[in-house]
């Protein structure tokens, strides 16, 4: 019988999405570059599903059912573009090619274009849920044509991850979509992680072992900050190895891939303020920055210790600014998605995001139901301006800020819970120092300003008499 899907790229994610699709009842053709790969494919796996193991890229598009649906999960960047340029000549019209890796939206959009000129689709589709997601359950982002996912939408819902009987695949908007909000999903990721490393960080300094630590990420997850990356928290702190925390002799540098970084990157162009974000990401930055932190390790500071007199009370704070930063790292992302959108002309759905989101993917967290349903009525310039969510930060903000006090005053550093609450604080300020910023731009650079109080564009003869001329 001829494949209903294939996948291009061996690897564990590609060959778990194989896997995942076989174990649903799917034919599925695979072809890896190197051979030896696709026979070990077929070794291991081969048994657990129909799979056509193709030895060429030839035998493997002649196995697919047409329209043909080829699923690329090989290295992303040039490795993409050489399997896309070596699929064309084999492809016929209406066949659809998707990149279900990593990539750039930027490329996304670029290769959509080239295939939508030879009559084939091109769907970027964020694939996330790491290796046991593709497996068993991803969340999936697609984007690309209307039309290819009329025909490819059910076979990826099929494979991703359900909740509450609903699959976490959604179709995201046109060309590079779906890229867009899987690298901000990851943006958000970042975030979420460096918010919990704070927690961690401030709880230590107050005095608890790694242990405590984990049961009370473990009472978290129980409430309000129900997730994966919260529940994960508890299991990776809790692991020993000869009876020292595992967290304690890890290398403290923490690497990235770049999604993190494009987030921050492309927030900048859009001019959308995601600085959760780009602190999460400076502080991997920092940690990997060995010759300014040896240069730096005679600075003078607090001990960092943080002496308590009620723990139960600290550990309710820090789970009150994890909450709240985390509300406002969400905003942020989702601020993002909401500007690339209406410039790119996606019409991407947000409740349709939070609504994916919540269950495959790495930033699942109870939360995104909350979120789904603030989005479903309402187009929300923000999400901190959501009725339930304002409310919920007002109760939290005297401990988040307790917590940012009590960290700074211990040289604890907590950037990302600092970030996220001067942001709430801007944006919720009716009247910003922007205005000083635009007096001495007009002093040094006859930049020109607006007032408050009239309309036009003013600039004051600063190197001569002073007095205020309109532009
Ligand atoms: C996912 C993850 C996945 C990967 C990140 C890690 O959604 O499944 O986000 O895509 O784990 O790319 O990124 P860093 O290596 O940059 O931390």
């Amino acid at each position: 019988p001829l494949a209903q899907v294939g996948v291009i790229g061996l690897a564990v994610m590609g060959s778990n999405l194989a896997r995942n699709f076989a174990s649903r009842g799917h034919t599925v053709a695979v072809y890896n570059r190197t051979v030896a790969k696709t026979e070990t494919f077929s070794a291991d796996f081969g048994q657990d599903g129909t799979f056509v193991a193709a030895p060429t890229l030839e035998e493997f598009v002649a196995a697919l059912e047409r329209p043909r649906k080829v699923i690329i999960m090989v290295q992303a960047g040039a490795g993409t573009d050489a399997v896309i340029e070596q699929l064309i000549p084999l492809l016929e019209q209406d066949d659809i090619v998707v990149d279900g890796g990593n990539a750039h939206y930027e490329d996304t959009r670029r290769r959509e274009a080239a295939l939508r000129e030879v009559g084939l689709h091109f769907v970027g589709a964020g694939i996330s849920g790491g290796e046991e997601g593709a497996l068993l359950g991803p969340s999936i982002m697609p984007g690309g044509s209307p039309e290819s996912y009329a025909a490819l939408g059910p076979l990826l819902e099929d494979i991703s991850a359900k909740v509450d009987g609903e699959p976490c695949c959604a179709y995201m908007g046109t060309d590079g979509a779906g890229h867009f909000v899987k690298m901000v999903h990851n943006g958000i990721e970042y975030a979420d992680m460096q918010f919990i490393a704070e927690a961690y960080d401030i709880l230590t300094a107050a005095g608890m072992t790694a242990r405590e630590i984990s049961d009370v990420f473990r009472q978290w997850n129980i409430g309000d900050l129900d997730s994966y990356l919260i529940e994960i928290t508890s299991e990776v702190l809790d692991q020993e190895v000869d009876g020292t925390p595992l967290v304690e002799v890890i290398m403290d540098q923490a690497e990235q891939k770049g999604t993190g970084r494009w987030t921050v990157q492309i927030a900048l162009e859009l001019g959308v303020p995601v600085n959760t974000i780009a602190e999460s990401v400076f502080a991997r930055s920092t940690s990997g920055h060995s010759a300014l932190r040896e240069a730096s390790q005679g600075l003078t500071g607090p001990d960092r210790t943080i002496s308590v007199d009620d723990r139960t009370a600290l550990v309710d704070a820090v789970r009150a600014a994890l909450w709240s930063s985390k509300v406002v790292a969400y905003a942020q992302g989702l601020d993002q998605i909401r500007t690339a959108s209406a410039q790119y002309g996606w019409d991407v759905n947000i409740s349709e995001v939070a609504r994916i989101w919540r269950g495959g993917c790495i930033i699942r967290a109870k939360l995104l139901e909350r979120i789904r349903q603030e989005y479903a009525g309402a187009n929300l310039a923000t999400l901190l301006a959501a009725p339930s969510v304002a409310a919920d930060l007002g109760n939290s903000q005297d401990a988040w800020r307790h917590v940012v006090a009590v960290a700074t005053g211990a040289g604890v550093p907590a950037p990302g819970f600092s970030a996220a609450l001067a942001y709430y604080d801007t944006v919720r300020s009716e009247r910003l120092p922007a205005s000083l910023v635009q007096g001495l731009r007009d002093f040094f650079g006859a930049h020109t300003y607006q007032r408050i109080d009239k309309p036009g564009t003013f600039h004051t003869l600063w190197s001569g008499d002073r007095s205020e001329v309109e532009i």
